[in-house]
């Protein structure tokens, strides 16, 4: 990567990137309209549909600033049955720290970082799905923050649409844990919703 990269951006390219990597690997969309391409040094399907990938963008280009200030808790991804509109899986990017978000990083710095969010990246591509019939699996963003300003592209979320996933139905399985110390303390782990056959049922 080139220039002058401050943590916050090599952030937000990794969202970018991990949201298009989440849509190919749950077949939210048609195979072909990804490709293949080269990000943080490893091959990852990204998409090719224009109006896909200005949504993710401008959404986190808006979110920008709540990231700097700190103000972002979790970035999540729920992949949802379209018919129902039940949450079937929650892609979840924990924040727990981006340390002077907008200071210029030098290359070794950036190196650092980008070998660690490279293997969140690996270890998202490894989660390949079996493709679901079209159309019957939707996706959502969802951003937990604390004390922001809604803007254009985010709206306020009530009840069911903060995307949550029941306690008592919710398995977890950790994805990555990114920990450069110095600069960005992130988790990657997914939930999700057990279906009822799998729910010990107490009587
Ligand atoms: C990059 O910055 C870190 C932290 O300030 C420092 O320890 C390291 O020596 C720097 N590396 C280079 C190549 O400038």
């Amino acid at each position: 990567m080139e220039g002058s990269w401050k943590p916050i951006d090599l952030v937000l390219e990794f969202l970018f990137v991990a949201v298009q990597v989440v849509l190919f690997i749950e077949g939210v969309y048609p195979a072909d309209l990804f490709e293949r391409n080269r990000k943080f040094g490893i091959a990852v399907s990204v998409c090719r549909h224009p109006d896909v990938c200005s949504y993710v963008r401008d959404h986190l280009t808006e979110a920008r600033k709540w990231f700097e200030e700190g103000k972002v808790e979790k970035f999540v991804i729920p992949i949802l049955e379209r018919s129902r509109g039940s949450v079937m899986r929650n892609y979840v990017f924990l924040l727990r720290g981006i340390r002077s978000p907008t200071r210029k990083l030098n290359e070794t710095q950036v190196k650092d970082l980008e070998v660690h969010l490279r293997g969140a990246l690996a270890r998202l591509m490894n989660l390949r799905r079996s493709t679901p019939p079209l159309d019957t699996v939707t996706w959502d963003m969802v951003m937990f923050t604390s004390g922001v300003p809604l803007g254009q592209s985010w709206a306020a979320a009530a009840g069911t649409e903060t995307r949550e996933i029941d306690p008592a139905r919710k398995s977890l399985q950790a994805i990555k844990d990114v920990d450069t110390g110095s600069i960005v303390a992130l988790e990657v782990y997914l939930e999700e919703s057990k279906t009822p056959e799998d729910v010990n049922v107490v009587l």
